[in-house]
């Protein structure tokens, strides 16, 4: 297993809609470990493919950060089919450095989706774990944390990017998504 490198905005690849995997195989089931390698490396709690540069829908996802592996999902072709609630949280993300932003998603989810032993899977996930499968899903569209707020402070953050070396942490205690 390897650390791959985590693409960071405004990279362009991070804006691009990423291809259905029409193939589960050895490949796919080696990247997604990769990814997961990369997210615990990363301290983060979930990572899709385009942050890692591969427009293909994957994602792995692990909220619990105490106790690495017990929460771990991995989905190929992730798709939410039902949506219910409302939840709102500061979410922040491994390829937005130094941003954070509240944003409300259905709060109960149903996810279809495959996984590396290509079983057909139907996954309901609740609260952060459900906010984290839905930012991974944007990821999979080309869409950021920064896509969810205005234009004008969207230009702020480019500002404040500019002026700052992108090499710094996260700001506050939102998680890393
Ligand atoms: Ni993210």
């Amino acid at each position: 297993m390897s650390i791959l490198e985590i693409k960071k905005f405004p990279d362009p690849v991070l804006k691009k809609h990423a291809a259905e995997v029409k193939q589960i195989d050895g490949r796919i089931a080696g990247m997604l470990n990769n990814m997961v390698d990369t997210m615990y490396t990363a301290n983060g709690i979930g990572l899709a493919a385009p942050q890692v540069g591969i427009l293909e829908r994957a994602i792995v996802v692990d909220t619990d950060t105490e106790n690495r592996g017990r929460k771990l999902v991995k989905i190929i072709n992730p798709e939410v089919t039902e949506a219910s609630g409302e939840i709102t949280i500061e979410e922040g993300c491994l390829s937005v450095v130094n941003f954070t932003a509240e944003i409300t998603r259905p709060r109960k989810i149903l996810v279809k989706g495959w996984t590396v032993d290509q079983q057909q899977v139907e996954l309901e996930f609740e609260d952060i774990d459900a906010v984290c499968i839905q930012h991974e899903i944007d990821h999979l569209e080309g869409l950021l944390l920064v896509d969810h707020i205005s234009r004008l402070k969207r230009d702020m953050y480019r500002k404040r990017l500019r002026k700052q070396d992108s090499g710094g942490g996260q700001g506050g205690g939102a998680p890393k998504i």
